[in-house]
């Protein structure tokens, strides 16, 4: 019996992984002490009212025998995905209700999607990015190249016409450092990826804090339909995170290979998916309400204070940062010189506040880290009077 030795490439532990277990060996051994966790991207603020409230309907439902259902549909119920396609609308971007998959989230979704290519594609990645991009692709096999996001670059790498990929990750706006391309960027890796046969795998899982005219969708983009896949969640966007909803886009047209994408993902997510619960799909169709978008709008608005109140103490303190705009992270330059695990434990150490060092994104991410604006206000606040502490 062999395992995949694909798995002795990847680094010992998944970046969150890591950062929790030294997390936990911290709070162990310092039981008194209050850690706050700006760490792992992980939302504070409770469900949208009207998500709970259909949440419980839905469950009402199954406990009964007239309303009980059973296994979903695959691709995820059409009221829905209905929703799903409404909510596009409301930015000005169609896409068919029957071109969306519900699932439990972009971050399987983005992993699983390499289910139906070849292990032989040339994938390539921003740098630094969300690093299940790279571990999925590397589990695979496939060989991976980087596109650098420096700062230079303002952490938003562009198509370089002499390097050829068949697979293009695309975060935007990015995770960990907040930028967010803008239409003519997005055009310009359009037109490499249909010029080169390639896919774009588009994450817009930080699509609902664009408060500029980037686009919230690579659909928005001429001739995306031709080469491109969309995943976004609701785990940002409602806080969705333990609940686990979120949804893919495949244009029907889409096809590489003599073969349809679309239909080769319902073929894999018919074989190896059953699908969301009927509560959680119903409460997913109520974050797409008026109401539900009301509510949502406020708890980003909530955490969009937090990154100001972040971004105002790193200003202060006279340190380089991105995003916080656009994004629920704060990207900044370790001080002093420090590399990221560095400032990581000395944050952890002196401050007891947990981050993520840059390097867990990519090479690019060394010497940088990232803060999330997730936290609650009050932790958030106590969180960087102690960095001003340590570091004034
Ligand atoms: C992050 O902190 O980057 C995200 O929360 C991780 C995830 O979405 O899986």
């Amino acid at each position: 019996m062999k395992i995949n030795r694909n798995f002795d490439n990847l680094v010992p532990n998944y970046l969150f992984a890591e950062i929790a277990k030294k997390t936990s060996a911290y709070a162990a051994a310092h039981p008194d002490e209050k850690l706050i966790r700006l760490g792992i991207g992980d939302v504070t603020l409770p469900l949208p009212r009207t998500a709970v409230q259909a949440m419980k309907i839905g469950a009402g439902e199954l406990s009964l025998k007239e309303t009980f259902k059973g296994y979903p549909e695959y691709e995820g119920y059409d009221f829905v995905r209905e929703a799903v396609a409404k909510y596009y609308a409301g930015f000005g971007v169609t896409v068919g209700a029957d071109e969306v998959f519900i699932s439990d989230g972009a971050k399987s979704d983005t992993g699983n999607i390499g289910d139906i290519f070849g292990a032989d594609n040339v994938v390539m990645v921003p740098d630094p990015v969300y690093p299940v991009y790279v571990d999925a692709n590397i589990m695979a096999g496939r060989k991976i190249i980087y596109a650098p996001g420096t700062r230079e670059k303002r952490f938003l790498p562009m198509p370089d016409e002499s390097v050829h990929a068949d697979i293009i990750y695309l975060c935007s706006p990015n995770n960990p450092t907040g930028a967010a391309y803008d239409a003519e960027q997005l055009k310009a890796w359009v037109d490499y990826a249909n010029q080169h046969d390639a896919i774009i795998l588009y994450d817009a899982a930080y699509e609902a804090f664009i408060e500029d005219d980037c686009p919230r969708s690579i659909f928005a983009i001429d001739g995306a339909r031709t080469c491109a896949i969309e995943f976004c969640s609701l785990s940002k966007t409602a806080g969705f995170t333990g609940v686990r909803c979120g949804y893919t886009v495949i244009p029907k047209e889409l096809a590489r290979d003599g073969h349809n994408i679309h239909a080769l993902w319902y073929r894999r997510q018919a074989t190896k998916f059953n699908g969301v619960s009927y509560p959680v799909q119903c409460a997913a169709a109520a974050v797409f309400s008026q109401e539900g978008q009301k509510e949502f709008k406020a708890n980003i608005a909530y955490y969009k204070e937090n990154a100001r109140i972040i971004s105002k103490a790193l200003d202060e303190l006279g340190i380089f940062y991105t995003g916080g705009k656009n994004s629920p992270y704060i990207w900044l330059e370790c001080p002093k010189g420090m590399g990221s695990w560095e400032f990581f434990d000395d944050l952890l150490e002196n401050a007891q506040v947990v981050g993520t060092p840059g390097e867990g994104f990519g090479s690019q991410g060394k010497g940088h880290f990232r803060l999330t604006s997730f936290g609650d206000r009050e932790n958030t606040i106590e969180a960087i009077e102690r960095i001003k502490k340590i570091l004034r």
